[in-house]
């Protein structure tokens, strides 16, 4: 039989490969000879992808809801997998970590670019309907979120403000004071909403986990990890910023702004599905959670998120 050598060159580094790992490449080539070929849609598994969506009611807009939902935990799992990309390599070049962040950066523009979908793309009175067949579930109870938020800082920098002093280190104690638990707490009870309770039976112990598991890893420990020299490289430094405002400042803002599109009705302001006190909770000069508060002056730190929504443009320089 006439053979290219090319090919009978390819087969015998096959043979060696599998000849290694003490395996025939007979059933091997078997294997290929009987496969189907990939297609695209099982490849993405698209049937099943297209099959997530459930509505509660038969409102055309309550399908917005819920794709543009799936896509932003598509979007903060592209975020994750960027994040702990970095956190698993040992010492990371300064050039590797500047290029990571910076997709961190461009997932996090495609989201806030796109809030436009929810704030002008649905109905008022068909959200106000559909909403209502959601209770007590709220975006609130995303733990995407949160781990994007555990794995760029320490967690002390996600304490409420006034507990961070009694801290001690204490993982489990951080865990219980954590921002957003205020967020969802009745202040004068101090009774959880049910959205809280819900969300902490499902995810309070891998919270605990992940905590312990990324002291050394989160984002900013990884950066204070590079010699002082990488540590002072602008491009760094500016991307990380960038993450910082985009996170804690460019996404919360779109997203308060869909919540002043929809439940600021007045005379009385609708309640939040989640029960917050949405008007106080969602805008991020009042939380002031910053992920790498040493990047930034003093003076920026007390104007964090102040700037009327109107004057942040959400394209970076
Ligand atoms: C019309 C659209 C939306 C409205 C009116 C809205 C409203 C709210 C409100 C009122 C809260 C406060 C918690 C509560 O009481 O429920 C909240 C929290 C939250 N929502 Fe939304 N939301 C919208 C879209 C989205 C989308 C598309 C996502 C994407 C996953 C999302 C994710 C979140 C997250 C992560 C929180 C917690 C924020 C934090 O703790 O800083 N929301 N939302």
């Amino acid at each position: 039989m006439n053979m290219d050598q090319d090919i009978i060159d390819r087969i015998k580094k096959l043979e060696e490969k599998y000849q290694v790992i003490g395996q025939d490449l007979r059933s091997y080539l078997d294997g290929l000879l009987y496969a189907d070929f990939l297609t695209y849609w099982d490849y993405i598994h698209l049937d099943t992808l297209l099959s997530l969506q459930s509505p509660r009611t038969n409102l055309p807009d309550e399908s917005i809801f819920i794709l543009y939902h799936q896509i932003t935990e598509l979007n903060f799992k592209l975020i994750i997998l960027t994040q702990e990309e970095i956190a698993n390599t040992d010492k990371p070049e300064v050039q590797f970590f500047t290029e990571r962040i910076n997709r961190l950066n461009r997932y996090f523009e495609s989201l806030v670019h796109s809030f436009d979908i929810m704030i002008q793309g649905m109905e008022p009175e068909q959200f106000l309907k559909f909403r209502m067949s959601l209770l007590p579930g709220s975006g609130f109870q995303s733990a995407q979120f949160r781990i994007i938020e555990m794995n760029s800082t320490e967690l002390i920098n996600l304490v409420a403000h006034d507990k961070k002093a009694e801290m001690g280190g204490d993982v489990e104690k951080m865990i219980d004071n954590l921002y957003w638990k205020r967020g969802a707490t009745e202040l004068a009870s101090g009774k959880k909403t049910l959205t809280l309770k819900l969300f902490e039976k499902k995810y309070h112990n891998k919270f605990i986990e992940l905590g312990n598991d990324l002291k050394n890893k989160h984002l900013w420990a990884k950066y204070k990890n590079l010699s002082s020299e990488d540590q002072a490289d602008p491009d760094l430094i500016s991307a990380m910023k960038q993450f910082d405002v985009h996170a804690n400042i460019n996404w919360p803002l779109v997203h308060y702004k869909s919540a002043v599109k929809y439940l600021d009705k007045k005379p009385e302001e609708i309640k939040a599905t989640g029960g917050t006190n949405w008007q106080k909770y969602l805008p991020p000069k009042n939380r002031k959670i910053v992920f790498f508060p040493d990047l930034w002056s003093e003076k920026e730190l007390a104007d964090w998120g102040k700037k009327p929504i109107e004057e942040y443009s959400f394209i970076p320089d």
